[in-house]
């Protein structure tokens, strides 16, 4: 822990790099680890655009199930803790996997006073993989924040954009390229970063993972927060084994 934070107190510029497992202390379910989502539902079947086209109101209905409960969960204390901290320094990029909006949350949470909109901005995430709290018109494009549930019980119940288009959650899909903005701004940040901070993920899934490596190859430093095993292991320079929500606040707390 204390090489850690001699780490991150010592680098002018630190990319933090989220997984699913930075929100598991909320009640999200991850997607690999013991009851995740991937265990229990075909990623072919709810999260490709083949699945879209084949059977819209089935993907619908899984994302309204998810969204509600992202809804229904609250930050934790890494989140706030990270926002927290993205605001007391300077030179702190979050770059997340996530598609739930907890990060900003937390830095809601965490906004020392500042206006939530000023909050909001110090600590916007790059998203790799979208958002669940927007739509995208599959038609012209289109994005759009979404409030509220879905009614998945019919085609015509589903939400549709002005341009007649059928809406689709903003997310990344399997078979599907990211964000290229995104991306290529993850990317800079963690080849300019003397840390990359990696917390809850497994690092399988590219170019998302690739993330890390940008820093590695650019001769920075990488610490990784997860319980489990991850595919950073064996190039982690500090692995700190333990959740999120215990030992990120410790790791960028103030002195
Ligand atoms: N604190 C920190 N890490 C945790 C916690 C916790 N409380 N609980 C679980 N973890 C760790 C697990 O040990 C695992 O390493 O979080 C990680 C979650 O890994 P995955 O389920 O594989 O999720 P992630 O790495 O985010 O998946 C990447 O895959 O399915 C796609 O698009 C989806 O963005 C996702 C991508």
């Amino acid at each position: 822990m204390t090489r850690a934070r001699q780490l991150l107190a010592q680098a002018a510029r630190v990319v933090v790099f989220t997984g699913a497992g930075v929100s598991a202390e909320s009640g999200m379910p991850t997607f690999r680890g013991a009851g995740g989502l991937w265990k229990s539902f075909r990623a072919e079947d709810l999260a490709t655009p083949g699945a879209f086209a084949r059977d819209p109101r089935l993907v619908w209905e899984w994302y309204g199930w998810r969204r509600g409960i992202v809804a229904s969960c609250r930050p934790n204390l890494a989140h706030v803790a990270l926002g927290r901290w993205m605001l007391r320094r300077e030179g702190v990029t979050l770059v997340t996997q996530n598609v739930d909006d907890l990060h900003e949350r937390g830095a809601d949470e965490a906004a020392l006073g500042l206006a939530r909109e000023a909050a909001a901005a110090r600590v916007a995430p790059i998203r790799l993989h979208g958002s669940i709290c927007h739509t995208r018109c599959a038609r012209c494009a289109v994005r759009a924040p979404l409030a509220g549930p879905v009614d998945a019980t019919s085609l015509a119940t589903l939400p549709h954009c002005a341009c007649g288009g059928l809406l689709r959650p903003d997310v990344v899909w399997f078979g599907e390229s990211l964000p290229e903005g995104a991306l290529q701004a993850a990317f800079a940040a963690a080849a300019a970063a003397e840390v990359c901070l990696v917390v809850g993920t497994t690092g399988a899934v590219y170019p998302a993972a690739a993330v890390v490596h940008e820093t590695r190859g650019a001769g920075g430093k990488v610490i990784v927060v997860d319980p489990g095993e991850t595919a950073y292991d064996d190039v982690a320079d500090v692995r700190l084994w333990g959740a999120a929500g215990e030992v990120v606040p410790a790791l960028v707390a103030e002195g």
